[in-house]
């Protein structure tokens, strides 16, 4: 285990942001986890743990110690009659991951190809795109409690998994280091073609409906529309969609009737803020180097230069234009350090 002091982080966030961490150091495996626990000087400084730092927000230094997982691997641990258990290490970068596993026959996670990160900080916020969510095929996350240094594992109920939020986000966060993650892949596995251009996308291709084929036009659909961090920083959609009662829904209806919702659970329904937020005018605009992307309202971009206010700047714009016409309340997705 390396410590190295006043580290540039400016290309370890997709936003792009210039950060410098006042401690950071890697780790490989286990025995890197133990001489960090047993490090008494280090003990007692904040420690924050980085991932694909693709759903962060970070000021311009961090303080205390920034750790990044390095370790790697994957692997499938058991098959039987319905499905494959497979297992991949934190620092495996998640669309790797995901290719493998198509690649070996496993299918099941195609929906959610080309979400940046990495696997151990899929379960956080419970990532989804186009149907799917890690909780949905997520068996089992294997962590070190930073109190005693031992390894614990917890189930897919454990992780308390709702829309882009878990254990992990919330009372979980700053005492665990999600070390490794296993998925368990149905053999029955149904196709999940309905939500976004998916079948469309396939039957325009002539392509079959296989688990492979809609990885590669999931590929497509998001590469069309959200914009590559390593050209223009970005962190994905960087508000939830809000869920609101249905009721508030049909009311803004009346006013709006192209309003795009989703159906959610128990009277409530998710509204689209991509949609708010271009009605709002952000799509495009910017203040200072900071904007709301072109071709998708929901997803900031640095267009170059920009540091955490001017995030939070532009944010805080986007958020109060939003709730003035729509009395809608936005929320970041991603964290904020
Ligand atoms: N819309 C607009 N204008 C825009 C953007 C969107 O009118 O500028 C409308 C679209 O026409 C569509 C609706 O809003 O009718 C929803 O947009 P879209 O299908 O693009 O998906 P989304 O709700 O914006 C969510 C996830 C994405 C995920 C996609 C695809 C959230 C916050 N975002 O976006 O996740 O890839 O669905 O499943 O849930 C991420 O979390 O980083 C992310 C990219």
């Amino acid at each position: 285990m390396q410590l190295q002091a006043h580290f540039d982080l400016s290309k370890l966030n997709t936003l792009g942001l210039k950060s410098s961490a006042e401690l950071y150091t890697e780790l490989h495996s286990i025995t890197d986890v133990h001489a960090l626990l047993n490090d008494h000087a280090l003990k007692k400084i904040t420690w924050r743990i980085l991932g694909g730092g693709s759903n962060l927000v970070l000021p311009a230094t961090v303080g205390g110690l920034t750790i990044r997982l390095a370790n790697k691997g994957r692997t499938l641990i058991h098959e039987d009659a319905d499905a494959w258990y497979v297992k991949a290490q934190a620092g495996e970068v998640w669309n790797e991951f995901v290719h493998w596993t198509l690649d070996n026959g496993y299918w099941g996670l195609e929906n959610l190809s080309l979400i940046p990160g990495t696997v151990g900080a899929a379960p956080i916020q419970n990532i989804g795109a186009y149907g799917s969510e890690v909780k949905d095929t997520l068996f089992e996350v294997t962590c070190v409690d930073l109190e005693n240094g031992e390894l614990k594992a917890f189930s897919n109920s454990e992780c308390r998994f709702s829309y882009r939020d878990s254990y992990f986000k919330q009372e979980g966060a700053g005492k665990y280091i999600i070390w490794e993650v296993t998925f368990r892949l149905p053999k029955q596995n149904k196709l999940r073609l309905e939500y976004g251009d998916i079948r469309k996308e396939l039957e325009r291709q002539g392509l079959e409906a296989n688990p492979r084929n809609i990885s590669k036009v999931v590929c497509e659909i998001r590469s069309s529309k959200l914009p590559n961090p390593e050209e223009i920083g970005n962190a994905g959609s960087f508000f939830k969609n809000p869920i609101v009662p249905a009721a508030l829904r049909d009311q803004l209806l009346l006013k709006h009737p192209t309003l795009v919702s989703f159906p959610y659970a128990d009277g409530m329904v998710k509204l689209a803020a991509g949609w708010l937020i271009d009605q709002a005018g952000w799509k495009g605009k910017k203040i200072g180097p900071v904007g709301m992307f072109e071709k998708q309202a929901l997803v900031l971009v640095n267009h170059g230069g920009a540091d955490a206010n001017d995030v939070w700047t532009t944010a805080t714009q986007v958020c109060a234009d939003v709730k003035a016409q729509f009395g809608v309340e936005l929320e970041p997705e991603p964290i904020r350090w």
